[in-house]
């Protein structure tokens, strides 16, 4: 998107280059030439305006790639011990022993081990996150944790979560939690899987599987070897420099500071005091704080880091994109705030049309 002159996207949408110069000259931008390369935002603001859907996407050609933590997202069944062997991890890290236990709760944190390697992890309920990024097209999560008790093995919402995984392309790491348990029966889950056609690596395929238990703590070194090792088969890389692209995984409102964001960042330096849109709300950043909640000057690719300085509350799965000035903040939020409200009131007329249709 980013440098697409007007000509491009007159193509890309089939609105002629008038019309399309008509509505920047609108949204108060000059138009010099239909050949000059536009801002992103104005693409994005134009682009809503004649009805199109965008996606937003830096060109990280040219840039500097670095390689960047993998992040992690937990699924499974409920009660196969999601939070549990979450809390488990959250203890391992070599900073949450540092700083007495990790308290605060982000909606991501960072595993650090004492190789100096870290994973992120994106707390549950992830799920919804996850869904709702996966909706936006922006996939954040690497990998996947599947996570099946070995007592109760396979259930529906480990298929789902499979499911999940697959269709959106990111691999999968089985664990086998509650191997403490007198019950626990691996084995059975391991074909279990194997029958809903998941390729484990003892059978010859390439998805690993670890037995742990939150509990004891058992296997935990184990997994996060498995996603280390899955993370360096992928070769994970993001661009450091540059514009910032991140998305939210949670957002609250605190009564003291106001409506925050816990973000991870995607690509680029998230920087104090930079105006941002997220979703279609926007701000200045007036603090960023990271997962120990300690204030930090800015915010790098694969980190959870909680935003300050929203003017209002966004929604898990919206992006963050940074822009130049409070003006095209403010037109842009406008703009996307202006396009949900017509996609709200278009559903709402598909919908009265259907109620219509079934009372014939
Ligand atoms: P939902 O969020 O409700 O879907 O559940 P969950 O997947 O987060 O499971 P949770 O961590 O809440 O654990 C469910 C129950 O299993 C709790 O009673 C845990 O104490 C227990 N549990 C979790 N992990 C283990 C384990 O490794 N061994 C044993 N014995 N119990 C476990
Ligand atoms: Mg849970």
């Amino acid at each position: 998107f980013e440098g697409m002159t007007i000509v491009e996207l007159a193509k890309r949408t089939g609105v002629s280059i008038r019309h399309l110069q008509e509505i920047i000259v609108n949204v108060g931008e000059k138009v010099d030439s239909e050949f000059d390369p536009l801002s992103i935002d104005i693409a994005e603001l134009v682009s809503m305006e004649v009805g199109v859907n965008v996606r937003r996407q830096h060109s990280d050609e040219g840039a500097v790639l670095q390689p960047r933590p993998a992040v992690v997202t937990v699924m499974g069944h409920v009660d196969h011990g999601k939070t549990s062997l979450l809390d488990a991890l959250r203890q391992t890290s070599v900073a949450a022993k540092e700083a007495g236990g990790i308290t605060q709760h982000l909606g991501a944190f960072v595993v650090e081990m004492p190789s100096g390697a870290s994973i992120t992890f994106l707390d549950t309920p992830g799920h919804a996150a996850f869904s709702a990024m996966r909706a936006r097209g922006a996939a954040v999560t690497d990998i996947v944790v599947l996570v099946v008790a070995a007592d109760d093995g396979v259930m529906p919402q480990t298929l789902e979560a499979m499911a999940h995984a697959q269709v959106a392309n990111v691999p999968i790491v089985v664990a086998i939690n509650k191997c403490d348990k007198l019950s626990a029966d691996p084995e059975r889950v391991r074909i279990q899987l194997g029958t809903e056609g998941l390729l484990l690596e003892d059978l010859g395929g390439d998805v690993q599987v670890v037995q742990v238990s939150a509990k004891t703590k058992l296997g935990l070194d184990k997994l996060e070897e498995a996603l280390l090792l899955q993370a360096e088969i992928m070769d994970l890389k993001a661009r450091i420099d540059g514009p910032s692209q991140a998305y939210v995984v949670e957002a609250r409102l605190d009564r003291g500071r106001g409506p925050l964001a816990t973000a991870i960042v995607k690509s680029g330096t998230l920087v104090c005091g930079q105006y941002i849109v997220v979703g279609s709300e926007w701000g200045r950043i007036r603090s960023i704080r990271d997962m120990l909640g300690r204030a930090t000057s800015s915010g790098k690719p694969a980190m959870p880091v909680e935003i300050e300085g929203l003017k209002g509350l966004p929604m898990a799965g919206d992006d963050v994109v940074v822009v130049d000035s409070e003006e095209r903040a403010r037109m842009l939020s406008n703009g996307r705030k202006k396009k949900l409200e017509k996609d709200r009131l278009l559903k709402a007329s598909e919908e009265r049309i259907e109620i219509e249709d079934t009372s014939e």
